[in-house]
């Protein structure tokens, strides 16, 4: 006979039991069956990415602009597979999602669910929308061939730009009621969140003009620049017009502001049917040099205006950088700019070039989230000069290496990520050797200093590195304790030093273990030791970890 353990009395008749199974055991066991909500946390010493409860390492790849369709998403998983990604990048295009005004079709968006399911893959779908690189491309016809309903922005001059007004209030409503309608069908045809974030619009901002110059733009720039605006600027005692308090930056700053807000509003929305991350990417200005108007897309977050992008579109869980920069010096830059408290740090695009895989393991070190390069399908299609010729083997293979060292830790290294645990060195080229601080441990300086060499061969000592002859070493060390780091490395040498003044102490190695984490245990699968470590730890192309444990004497 059935005991009802646990039931009141009154419930363990036929009807009683009945009513208990399926209206309290029942939505009990299905709301733990249903997947929780991916989400930002910024609990930790870097914002994380939450997945499935836990921290998560996107090791991403962002597909071609026209690459999300039946025919060419085959060449798409292709490559997938060979990176060993687990996170999908594609676009979501307006103008395939609403051909006729309020009418929805969404193939396209199941497309790419099952795609990434069938494959195994996250999502992360970009919103092409009212902006794609400034523009309109992506909005649908009715909306491009109407710019008296949808009007575009102005030259000083009153010339028209092929972008869309940040005050277009019908624009706004019409963006809003699509994104909202994209939010509502994946909350139904993803209840396991295969999609994990959202880009809302692509590369927001405007080409060959500072700002909108139409009437309604001019009568806002006009008026008294917001309060929250010159807040979050640390202006607290100014007030004034944009061009009596901004000058010369007035136009770009009015600009940030009347787009920010606009995209506020269309993620606010969003959000409302569906509370999934939400990020804006940006189209970068020179991270070193000042840039002169009308040289770089006005309006979008780039560095100079972060603060005030966060001010004005708090529902964006992170501004984040397109790195299309292969100069040590501005990549670098640029992930200084963008890796803050408030920012979870996100390359949601890079160039596909070999040569910027290395910067996997900096943007590690800044705290990342997640890494995604562009322009990755084998449809055939290349962005060569901004991204690489050919993406052949020897292309991918240094992307591939940074996923198939992570992959198998990826859990453990988001945690780590989040605890400011992980440090994180590129190649230089024009210094051969990398200094890298650890961090400390339990509240106290850290006992040790790293030292990563480029250009040595494995066997040897006493020479200075030359560099390698094209600049692609890496070097992942995560600190474990004060004498315990996991360590890997692409086309390098890594040593350690003990820290402080005292000269007569000395690195030894107390025990070097090759192995991998399964199942989140380390697994050794057998000692380096002789060779393999006089000459400090030696790493060629091969997807190596390493645990060691130092002493001094
Ligand atoms: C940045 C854009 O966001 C991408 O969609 C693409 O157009 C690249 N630039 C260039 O290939």
């Amino acid at each position: 006979m059935l005991r009802c353990k646990g039931a009141p009395k009154s419930l363990c008749g036929r009807p009683g039991i009945f009513f208990f199974v399926f209206l309290v055991i029942a939505p009990r066991a299905f709301a733990q069956a249903v997947s929780p909500l991916p989400r930002i946390d910024r609990t930790g010493r870097h914002p994380a990415l939450i997945v499935d409860g836990s921290p998560f390492l996107m090791l991403g790849a962002q597909i071609n602009n026209s690459s999300a369709w039946p025919s060419t998403l085959p060449a798409v998983w292709i490559t997938m597979a060979e990176l060993g990604a687990n996170t999908v990048e594609a676009p979501v295009y307006w103008e395939t999602l609403e051909p006729e005004e309020g009418q929805f079709n969404f193939s396209q968006v199941d497309t790419l669910l099952d795609g990434a399911r069938a494959h195994h893959l996250h999502l992360v779908l970009l919103w092409f929308g009212t902006w794609k690189n400034g523009s309109p491309g992506y909005a649908p016809h009715w909306i491009k061939s109407n710019p008296q309903r949808f009007p575009l922005v102005r030259k000083p001059d009153g010339e028209p730009v092929f972008s869309l007004s940040p005050f277009g209030k019908e624009t706004l409503a019409a963006d809003i009621r699509a994104f909202t309608a994209l939010m509502k069908h994946i909350k139904s045809a993803d209840p396991d969140h295969t999609v994990l974030m959202v880009q809302v619009e692509n590369e927001t901002g405007v080409w060959g003009s500072m700002r909108d110059n139409g009437k309604e733009a001019n009568v806002a720039f006009a008026a008294p620049v917001p309060a929250a605006v010159l807040n979050s600027m640390g202006m607290h005692d100014s007030k004034g017009t944009w061009a009596e308090v901004f000058k010369a930056d007035a136009d770009e700053f009015f600009c940030a502001w009347s787009i920010a807000r606009y995209v506020e509003a269309v993620t606010a929305a969003g959000k409302a049917v569906l509370p999934l991350p939400m990020y804006v990417n940006a189209a970068l200005r020179d991270p070193l040099q000042p840039s002169a108007p009308l040289t770089y897309e006005s309006g979008g977050p780039t560095y100079d205006v972060l603060a005030l992008w966060h001010a004005t579109a708090p529902s964006l869980d992170a501004l984040a950088p397109d790195i299309y920069l292969p100069d040590y010096a501005k990549y670098t830059a640029v992930l200084d700019q963008y890796a803050f408290s408030w920012n979870a740090l996100f390359i949601p695009e890079m160039g596909n070039r070999a040569d910027y895989a290395r910067y996997f393991s900096s943007a590690l070190g800044h705290g990342a989230f997640g890494f995604s390069p562009f322009g990755m399908d084998a449809t055939g299609y290349s962005s060569f000069p901004l991204g690489a010729k050919r993406l052949d083997e020897q292309t991918l293979a240094p992307f591939a290496w940074n996923y198939a060292v992570a992959g198998p830790l990826q859990r453990e290294l988001a945690t780590w990520l989040r605890d400011d645990r992980v440090r994180g060195v590129a190649e230089d080229p024009a210094h051969h050797t990398a200094e890298v601080k650890l961090p400390g441990s339990a509240g106290k300086p850290a006992h040790w200093q790293s030292t990563v060499s480029f250009g040595l061969p494995a066997f040897g000592m006493g020479t200075a590195a030359p560099g390698n002859k094209a600049p692609e070493g890496e070097a992942l060390i995560v600190s474990l304790g004060p004498d315990e780091v996991l360590v890997t490395g692409r086309q390098c040498r890594v040593d350690f030093n003990p820290t402080g003044t005292a000269s007569n102490r000395h690195r030894m190695w107390d025990i070097v273990e090759e192995g991998s984490y399964q199942g989140g245990q380390w697994v050794r699968t057998r000692l380096w030791n002789g060779d393999q470590t006089d000459y400090g730890l030696n790493f060629g192309k091969e997807a190596i970890w390493l645990r060691v444990r130092l002493q001094t004497f």
